[in-house]
């Protein structure tokens, strides 16, 4: 499976962005993960213009919790798209890379108070509210700060969106948002149009994560329009805005087919126009989120391939053959979290059959293996491997699990290889830590008492 700007060189080592990565794994070291610029370009326009195409006002909001670094905020604010941000850590990136602000959203179920007041006194663009506490927090910090704040109501359909459960949200047993079936929705929405300075400006909902069809956005969408009948019908209020979030799916491996952009947006704007049209409703500006969608296919990681170990399987006759690599669950902790599958080229061998079938295992204190029972071409100490499809919930997610150093990031673009993020150092490690005093040798001085007296 070739993705994006993925190919085989001439040297028959794979290249991405006009880059040999066997080139970028000896400047820069491995682990290390390799960003499609390009990809993610062309994925931002062809989202929107699918969207565009079909339906009067869209706004694409990129999902930075899927990978969020200087860098990729400034791709993103290029191509022109909103940025959502679920931390106080991604609202300060965003901000720090220029992003406008008018175009940052602020998400999250349980936002501190600290969260509310940089987004209220830099300005964002939206408030995703997801509970009634926030909405009194919210109502504080902007009397306290004499500004507003546009808010959009984060609701829970009600579907099953038939993904792992770790990433499905669109059911109404989830912390996420307010219920529409007991009316819990149309409470948050009748408490918004009584206060002042929070303004209310739609609806929001995200249903799940790597969905490879449209049933749950289907079902999402008949939802959300019959909340915005009601809130018409209740309170004569319309809504500006339909946010209906993220979790178009990506190819992890070649036997998964998620709808393409166009057949996504096809399905989505039908369904929104028929049952607005429907219900006699005006078109509110339709919202969308995608994370994944947009980064996922763009990210490589590459590793250097360690001991290669054959040993008997025991529930069953046959031998497996574990190919240890130098990274592991510390930079992609989703085959743990989601049982996620995986496709890998051999970079130095990039146009060698996949005639063997092995298990990719990672380096830590834990049986961390990334992928099991993949083809690849037969690998030997030394190697570099390719796995493919980890621009999303990876770098974000790596962790110093074991005191491993989190992985550099390289942008590659037509021939150039520039690096966002440098590979952590053991001085990094410990830039935090301090010892007390009654620990070091000889130490006498006393520990600040926090103890009860
Ligand atoms: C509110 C919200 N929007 C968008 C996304 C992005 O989802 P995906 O990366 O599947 O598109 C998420 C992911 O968790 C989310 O929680």
């Amino acid at each position: 499976m070739w993705l994006g700007t993925q190919r085989a060189n001439a040297a028959g080592n794979l290249e991405i962005g006009g880059c040999d990565v066997t080139r970028l794994a000896a400047e820069f070291g491995t682990p290390l993960y390799v960003v499609d610029e390009a990809l993610i370009r062309s994925n931002c326009r062809e989202f929107s213009a699918a969207f565009a195409a079909r339906y009067p006002s869209v706004v694409v909001c990129y999902a930075g919790k899927a990978f969020l670094t200087l860098a990729m905020a400034r791709i993103v604010a290029q191509e022109g798209l909103s940025i959502d941000v679920a931390s106080l850590g991604e609202l300060y990136t965003a901000v720090r890379a220029g992003f406008p602000r008018k175009r940052i959203n602020l998400h999250g179920n349980n936002k501190s108070r600290e969260e509310l007041e940089m987004a209220v006194s830099i300005g964002i663009g939206h408030v995703i509210v997801d509970n009634f506490l926030e909405i009194e927090m919210l109502q504080a910090v902007v009397r306290e700060q004499h500004k507003s704040m546009n808010v959009l109501v984060r609701c829970t359909p009600g579907v099953d969106p038939h993904t792992h459960k770790f990433i499905s949200t669109g059911q109404a047993d989830t912390k996420f948002g307010f219920n529409i079936k007991d009316g819990s929705a149309i409470e948050a929405v009748r408490r918004l149009l009584a206060s002042d300075g929070v303004v209310f400006d739609g609806l929001h909902c995200h249903v799940g994560s790597q969905l490879l069809d449209t049933q749950a956005h289907e079902g999402a969408v008949d939802a959300l329009v019959g909340l915005m009948a009601e809130i018409e019908r209740r309170f004569g209020q319309s809504c500006k805005m339909l946010n209906i979030g993220g979790g178009l799916g990506v190819r992890y491996t070649e036997d998964q087919r998620p709808p393409s952009y166009d057949e996504f947006a096809e399905v989505v704007t039908s369904r929104l126009k028929s049952a607005l049209d429907r219900a006699g409703l005006k078109y509110p500006t339709l919202a969308q989120e995608p994370g994944r969608a947009l980064v996922g296919e763009a990210g490589t990681t590459l590793y250097t391939v360690g001991s290669i170990k054959t040993v008997p399987i025991t529930e069953a006759p046959g031998h497996r053959t574990y190919v240890s690599v130098d990274g592991g669950m510390s930079d992609n902790p989703r085959p743990q979290l989601y049982d996620a599958v995986y496709q890998v080229i051999v970079a130095n061998r990039a146009t060698e059959k996949h005639d063997q079938i092995v298990s990719i295992a990672g380096k830590h204190c834990e049986t961390d293996v990334l992928i099991w029972n993949v083809a690849a071409a037969a690998m030997k100490t030394g190697d570099i491997l390719a796995v493919q499809t980890t621009g999303a919930y990876n770098h974000g997610m790596a962790s110093n699990y074991n005191r491993f150093l989190r992985p550099a990031v390289v942008l590659v673009n037509d021939g150039a290889a520039d690096l966002v993020v440098e590979r952590e150092t053991l001085r990094d490690l410990l830039r935090k830590e301090r010892v007390p005093q009654r620990l070091r040798a000889g130490g006498q001085r006393r520990s600040r008492s926090l103890s009860a007296k």
